[in-house]
């Protein structure tokens, strides 16, 4: 089944509460929570506190997506305030087994996310433990990029590889780039400035829900 998370990074930062209740009531089936450094991204958007204060906001999922170095280090300050998956990027990972175990004992659904240079196979010894596997198909640290096209080829040889996995993709989606994405394989979407930049988000979000 495909699932729409829908990300509050194209959001108004003073009112992140307001656009999780608004997500919520259109549809969406879980909340996208980027969280960058400033070191593994130039970017810095907010901590665990963030999401422990949109925890109150919404009853979805939220999918965390650690943008940052040392993920290891954090794991436990983002499961305590609320997070229900948790992806952190192979590139920042020391011990990726380790570390997907540390999520995993929270409780909380664990995935390895994947810049669009880095190859499957830096994750195919773990792949059998990721419950989700998060393929970047812009590079991360922004919002309103255009999707990079080769990153499809990386998706289609991905779900040859594990036919039952959770396939994320994340960046560049857009009314062209979708059906493209779910027919290399890709059951769970991010959505961002799609959202956010139409006139009439709920009807956008309908639009998503019904590809
Ligand atoms: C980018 C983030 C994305 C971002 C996607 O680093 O990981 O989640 O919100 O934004 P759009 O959908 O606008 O490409
Ligand atoms: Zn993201």
């Amino acid at each position: 089944m495909i699932k729409i998370s829908l990300s509050i990074l194209a959001g108004d930062f003073a009112k992140l509460g307001n656009d999780v209740e608004m997500l919520q009531k259109n549809g969406a089936d879980m909340i996208h929570l980027d969280i960058m450094d400033g070191n593994f991204v130039p970017q810095i958007t907010f901590g665990a506190r963030m999401v422990s204060a949109l925890r109150k906001h919404t009853i979805l999922p939220l999918d965390v997506h650690l943008m940052i170095e040392n993920p290891g280090k954090h794991i436990k300050d983002f499961a305590e305030a609320g997070s229900d998956i948790i992806t952190f990027h192979a590139e920042a990972a020391d011990n990726k087994r380790k570390i997907l175990n540390q999520i995993k004992s929270f409780g909380l659904k664990a995935g390895i996310s994947l810049k669009p240079d880095t190859k499957i196979a830096e994750i195919s010894d773990v792949i059998n433990i990721c419950d989700l596997v998060l393929i970047m198909t812009v590079e991360p640290g922004k919002g309103g990029q255009d999707l990079i096209p080769k990153t499809l080829d990386k998706i289609k040889k991905l779900r040859k590889l594990a036919p039952n996995l959770d396939i994320q993709v994340d960046g560049g989606l857009n009314d062209d780039t979708i059906k493209p994405l779910l027919d290399a394989g890709a059951n769970i979407i991010v959505a961002g400035s799609y959202i956010f930049n139409a006139e009439d988000r709920k009807a956008q979000i309908d639009k998503l829900k019904n590809k």
